[in-house]
């Protein structure tokens, strides 16, 4: 080939990629998602992270992720350097309901989508987010109660139950908490007799039913707990203390991860309220939705459901998380 042929060659070839290099970098264009996730202090909140993780990786979407250990400060740190990463999408699970406003405008007004995932913010302008991804946790609550009521026709006298809460300020405490009251209002002989947080994890979960034990002793015919970390650590509580779950004190709560199921099907856990951790591909599929211009439901929720003792056995190897 002379050299005339060959300059002709390589410039058709320069020119040729010069056209195709910004077509293929636009079409292959990765979706970059800040995820600013609450912590891990949960087998729920572990899964849930898992199912992100796993699901942005099929999706094709690079994952920016940030784990707040709990604490609001770090998230709203986390949100506004996924603004100055100029990120394509942003991903929420708030720890908390209230104090979101002003930087959920920043990422408005930085014109970023925003997905709430599991856990909602009581922003009155909803208009700060694009959908919120996640559960009726007041239904939770009230699937929760409504099992307490029906066996509650086959026991006598007055039932007493203390409750674990959830994180103060969170969706899922408020919600369910709400949910189980509304559900055995119409039952006097069922009361709450103790109220406290245990935050979400076993170690508190187990110390707080301590002293409940403490103060309350044999009164004592149920606990509800708002997830089943909670519901494991009040376990080992009851049984250090001599009681047995799911007998002397029935053991009610919320997630339905494998640990409630192993609980379960050991007799110390009489029901879990499912609430599906595996939310990952619907925010992926979702995001990719958005940020083509697709219009997406403003509300979409996630998979619940009851799971008793007596079904554990049989539900647990096709369980997920
Ligand atoms: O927001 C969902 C709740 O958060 C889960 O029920 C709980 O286990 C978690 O930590």
């Amino acid at each position: 080939m002379n050299n005339n042929r060959r300059t002709v060659l390589a410039s058709a070839l320069a020119a040729s990629i010069a056209v195709a290099a910004p077509m293929s970098a636009f079409a292959q264009k990765k979706i970059v998602m800040g995820f600013s996730q609450i912590g891990a202090e949960s087998e729920w909140r572990t899964a849930n992270t898992n199912s992100m993780k796993s699901a942005a990786a099929a999706a094709g979407i690079e994952l920016k992720f940030s784990d707040a250990q709990q604490k609001q400060e770090n998230q709203i740190k986390a949100l506004r350097s996924f603004i100055a990463q100029k990120v394509d999408v942003i991903a929420l699970t708030p720890v908390v309901e209230s104090g979101w406003d002003t930087v959920l405008k920043e990422i408005k007004d930085a014109k970023i989508p925003l997905i709430l995932m599991d856990r909602s913010v009581d922003s009155k302008d909803t208009s700060l987010y694009a959908t919120h991804i996640g559960f009726d946790f007041v239904k939770q609550g009230e699937m929760a109660g409504q099992w307490l009521v029906e066996r509650a026709k086959t026991m006598k006298g007055d039932i007493n139950v203390v409750e674990l809460q959830g994180t103060v300020g969170s969706a899922p405490a408020i919600d369910r908490k709400k949910g189980f009251e509304d559900a055995i209002k119409g039952n006097s002989n069922i009361k709450i007799i103790r109220s406290q947080t245990g935050d979400f994890t076993r170690a508190k979960g187990k110390e707080v039913m301590e002293a409940f034990l403490k103060a309350e002793g044999k009164k004592i015919n149920v606990l509800y707990a708002h997830n089943d970390d909670m519901a494991i650590g009040a376990i080992q509580a009851i049984e250090e203390a001599g009681l047995k779950p799911a007998k002397d004190i029935l053991v009610i709560s919320v997630d339905g991860v494998k640990g409630a199921f192993e609980a379960m099907i050991a007799g110390k856990l009489n029901v879990s309220v499912e609430c599906s951790p595996l939310l990952g591909p619907l925010v992926m599929a979702t995001a990719k939705d958005i940020v083509a211009g697709k219009t997406v439901a403003r509300r979409i929720i996630g998979k619940d459901g009851v799971y008793p003792m007596e079904t554990a056995a049989k539900e647990f190897p096709s369980r997920q998380y």
